[in-house]
């Protein structure tokens, strides 16, 4: 009890959905509930939740700005290294299980199939934020450290054009497996909108008023965005 003490219940909230999801798809793999193409069913689901922690790492700053919420701003490098997690696992399905290590067919795959080179260059991408999440990298690259974190805002987009890519639909009729990835890109655009800098002032005027949930008389800098200083 006293060692849960130490956390809040949106970081036991975090760990809980990124472990037990893991745990989960394990679980089910030992009793074989997986689908007839289990390795398939391992890169969509594990993709999946790569792109929810992703994606829900980008709504701290919304929260943030819109309710005074200083929290979520804390949590954004837990959300980010679990969606990096996942997202390894993904790529060592694909390119073990899926492939068997196969690098002459892995790279003919992936020019042959446009969505994987735009899943690769989002991956690629998100390491060195992952290795430079930590306070001691902060430190030593200074402003850019700034400046590289801002990827996840090209991270992100072409992890949703990964998602949306690699499924059947028509983006016309909204029809298909197209559906949810396109709630997961409009989700995506409501936050990066979120973030323009006019929005921005508009939402937190409004925070002033009726939508303060979380009442700060002056925001410590501790609890301004760390990327913005806002
Ligand atoms: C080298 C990098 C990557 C490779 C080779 C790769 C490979 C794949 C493949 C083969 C699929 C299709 C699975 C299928 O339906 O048959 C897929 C789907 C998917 N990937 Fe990736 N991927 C990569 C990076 C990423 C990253 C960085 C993310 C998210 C952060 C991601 C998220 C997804 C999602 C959400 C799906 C669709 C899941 C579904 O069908 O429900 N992928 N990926």
């Amino acid at each position: 009890m006293k060692f849960l003490s130490r956390f809040t219940p949106l970081q036991i909230a975090i760990h809980i959905y990124a472990w037990s999801a893991l745990v989960w798809i394990v679980f089910e793999l030992l009793i074989g509930s997986f689908s007839i193409n289990p390795i398939q069913e391992l890169e969509q689901r594990t993709g999946r939740h790569a792109i929810t922690l992703l994606v829900l790492s980008l709504l701290c700053t919304p929260l943030n700005s819109i309710f005074r919420w200083s929290e979520p701003l804390k949590r954004r490098r837990t959300l980010g290294l679990y969606a990096f997690l996942y997202a390894t696992i993904h790529v060592i399905i694909f390119v073990d299980l899926d492939y068997g290590l196969a690098w002459s067919q892995i790279a003919q795959t992936i020019f042959q199939k446009p969505y994987i080179i735009v899943g690769a260059i989002s991956f690629l991408l998100l390491i060195p934020l992952a290795i430079t999440s930590f306070d001691i990298w902060k430190i030593r690259l200074g402003k850019n450290w700034k400046r590289l974190h801002r990827l996840v805002y090209l991270i992100a987009p072409l992890a949703v054009l990964h998602y949306i890519w690699s499924k059947k639909g028509d983006l016309l009729t909204f029809s298909g497996d197209i559906v949810r990835p396109v709630i997961y890109g409009l989700i995506l655009a409501l936050f990066l909108i979120v973030r323009i800098p006019a929005v921005r002032k508009f939402l937190a005027s409004l925070s002033t008023g009726r939508l303060l949930l979380f009442p700060q008389k002056n925001q410590s800098p501790a609890q301004r965005d760390p990327q913005t200083g806002d």
